[in-house]
C-alpha cells in the first residue's frame, strides 16, 4: 500500500468518531529481540533468549531471533513506515547485551551508537522515542550467575540504565524500566515457557522482587541522569473475573490478581507487598529475598504506569475436574506458574479468539483501566494492545486483516470509554508495528499492522495500518 492509498483511505468528514483528548499520544511498540537480528554483531553477546531459542523444543519451529526482521540494518526503512503512517511515538526496547556485553561494567560504544542512530532517525521523522530498558533479553552471562534470582542483577540493571541514559538522555525523555515483569518472573522462572526456562515457584518470587528492586534503582538512576524525563514501568495486569459470585470464586480471583496485579502495584505505589499474597505463597517461599529498605527503593515515584492488555480471564475455585491454574497466554508449561494457587482453575472465556487462542473481549480493557485508576490514581498509558491473526496476502498483494481492524476498533472504543469515565489515559501504543518473533511461538503468530515476508524481509502495510493511520490523523476512532 502506498501513502496515496493511505490518504484516500481516510474516512469522509461525516464519519462518526470517538475523539481522544488533545495531546493523546499515538504510537506502535516493538521489542529488541523480536525484531533486531544481528545477534552476534558489533559486540553483542548472547541473551537468555538466544540460549533459550537455540535449545531444541523451546520455540515453535526451532525459530530464533538470529536474524528476526533484520531491523538492526533496516531501521531506517522501519522508521520510514512509521512516518508514512503519521505515527507520533515509537516504543522500542534496548538490548542490554548490546549495550553492556559483559552484563556489568563498561558500555559497548557500537551498541549505544545503534540506538543513537535510531533515535536521531525518529526525531528527524518527528516521532517521539519511548525507550524500554528491559524487554526480556537478559545477558546470558548474568543468567549464568542466577539471573534475576541473584540480587546483584538489580544493581547491574541500574548501572546499564545509567549508561544508556547518559548516551541517549539528551534526546530521549520518555523511559520505561521493565516490560511485563510478571512474564519475566512467572513465565521465565516459574512456568519455564520463556527464557531462562526455569520451573520453580520460589525462584519466580525471588525474580519478581529483584525485578522490582532493579526497577526502583533504575528509576533513581534515570531521574538523576535525565531530571525532566517521564519515567514508567510497563506491567500486564490481569482483567480477571469470577466464574460465579460465590465466595470461593471471588477468593480465586483475589489470588490470581494478587500475583499478576497487586504483587507489582502495591510495592510500586504503596511501598508494601500484599499480606494475602505473602500468606498464600508462604509454602513456596520464605520471602527472605526482601531486605530492609528495598520497598522504599521500589516505590520511588514514577510519572506514568504503562499497561499492556490483550484479553481477560475467568477463574474459579478448583472443582477437581477442570484445568488447574496453568500458564495463561504464552504456551503450556510444566512448571509452577501460579505458586500457591493449586486451588484455582481457569475457565474458557466464551466468544471469539485470536490466533493465539486469546479471547477477544474489549470490556476487560475498560474495566481494568477504570480499576487501576480508581485504586492507584496514577496516569496511565496503554503500552501494548493488539492481536494475532492468520493473515494471508491476497492475489492483488493486499492483506485484508478485517478481524484485526475490528479488534483495534473495539479496544480503542473501550479505551475511550475509560477516559469518558474519568481515567487519565495519556496514550496508546499498538502491538505491533511489524510481524515478528513471537517468543515461544516463533514466527508463526503475526501481530503486525505490517506484513513481513520473513524470507525476503519485504514489509507490506496491512489494511489495519491504514485504519490506524486514519485514527492517528484524526485523533479519533471511526465507528
Ligand atoms: C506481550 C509482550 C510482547 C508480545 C505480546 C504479544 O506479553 O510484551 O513482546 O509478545 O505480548
Amino acid at each position: 500500500m502506498t501513502s496515496t492509498d493511505l490518504s484516500t483511505a481516510t474516512s469522509a468528514a461525516t464519519t462518526e468518531r470517538l475523539t481522544f483528548p488533545e495531546g493523546f499520544l499515538w504510537g506502535t511498540a516493538t521489542a529488541s529481540y523480536q525484531i533486531e537480528g544481528a545477534a552476534a554483531e558489533d559486540g553483542r553477546t548472547p541473551s537468555i533468549w538466544d540460549t533459550f531459542s537455540h535449545t531444541p523444543g523451546k520455540v515453535a519451529g526451532g525459530d530464533t531471533g538470529d536474524v528476526a526482521l533484520d531491523h538492526y540494518h533496516r531501521f531506517a526503512e522501519d522508521v520510514g513506515l512509521m512516518a508514512t503512517l503519521g505515527l507520533q511515538a515509537y516504543r522500542f526496547s534496548t538490548a542490554w547485551p548490546r549495550i553492556v556485553p559483559d552484563g556489568a561494567g563498561a558500555a559497548n560504544r557500537a551498541g549505544l551508537d545503534f540506538y543513537s542512530r535510531l533515535v536521531d532517525r525518529l526525531l528527524d521523522a518527528g516521532i517521539t522515542p519511548v525507550v524500554t530498558l528491559y524487554h526480556w533479553d537478559l545477558p546470558q552471562v548474568l543468567q549464568d550467575k542466577g539471573g534475576w534470582t541473584n540480587r546483584d542483577t538489580a544493581e547491574q540493571f541500574a548501572d546499564y540504565a545509567a549508561l544508556t541514559a547518559a548516551a541517549l538522555g539528551d534526546r530521549v525523555t520518555r523511559w520505561t524500566t521493565l516490560n511485563e515483569p510478571w512474564c519475566s518472573a512467572f513465565l521465565g522462572y516459574g512456568a519455564g515457557v520463556h527464557a531462562p526456562g526455569r520451573t520453580s515457584g520460589a525462584e519466580a518470587l525471588a525474580a519478581a522482587h529483584h525485578l522490582l528492586l532493579g526497577h526502583g534503582l533504575a528509576t533513581q538512576a534515570l531521574r538523576a541522569a535525565v531530571p525532566a524525563a517521564q519515567l514508567s514501568i510497563t506491567i500486564n495486569p490481569a482483567a480477571v473475573r469470577p466464574a460465579t459470585p460465590s465466595a470461593a470464586d471471588i477468593a480465586a480471583v483475589r489470588k490470581v490478581e494478587g500475583l499478576q496485579n497487586r504483587l507489582w502495584l502495591e510495592p510500586l505505589f504503596r511501598g508494601r507487598y500484599p499480606d494475602d499474597v505473602r500468606a498464600f505463597t508462604a509454602g513456596v517461599s520464605d520471602w527472605s529475598h526482601v531486605h530492609d529498605g528495598d520497598l522504599a527503593i521500589i516505590s520511588t515515584p514514577i510519572d506514568v504506569l504503562g499497561v499492556n492488555y490483550y484479553s481477560p480471564m475467568i477463574v474459579a475455585s478448583y472443582d477437581g475436574i477442570g484445568e488447574r491454574a496453568r500458564v495463561d497466554g504464552h504456551g503450556d508449561g510444566a512448571g509452577e506458574t501460579w505458586p500457591g494457587c493449586e486451588d484455582v482453575q481457569f475457565l474458557d472465556v466464551p466468544g471469539p479468539k485470536t490466533a493465539m487462542g486469546w479471547p477477544i473481549d474489549a470490556g476487560g480493557l475498560a474495566d481494568l483501566l477504570v480499576a487501576l485508576y480508581r485504586d492507584y490514581g496514577t496516569p496511565l498509558t496503554i503500552t501494548e494492545n493488539g492481536a494475532a491473526f492468520a493473515d494471508t496476502v491476497d492475489e492483488d498483494g493486499r492483506i485484508r486483516d478485517s478481524a484485526r481492524i475490528a479488534y483495534l476498533r473495539d479496544h480503542l472504543t473501550a479505551a475511550h470509554a475509560a477516559i469518558a469515565a474519568g481515567v487519565d489515559l495519556r496514550g496508546y501504543f499498538l502491538w505491533t508495528l511489524m510481524d515478528n518473533f513471537e517468543w515461544a511461538y516463533g514466527y508463526a503468530k503475526r501481530f503486525g499492522i505490517t506484513y513481513v515476508d520473513f524470507e525476503t524481509q519485504v514489509r507490506t502495510l496491512k489494511d489495519s495500518a491504514a485504519f490506524y493511520a486514519d485514527t492517528v490523523r484524526h485523533n479519533g476512532v471511526a465507528r
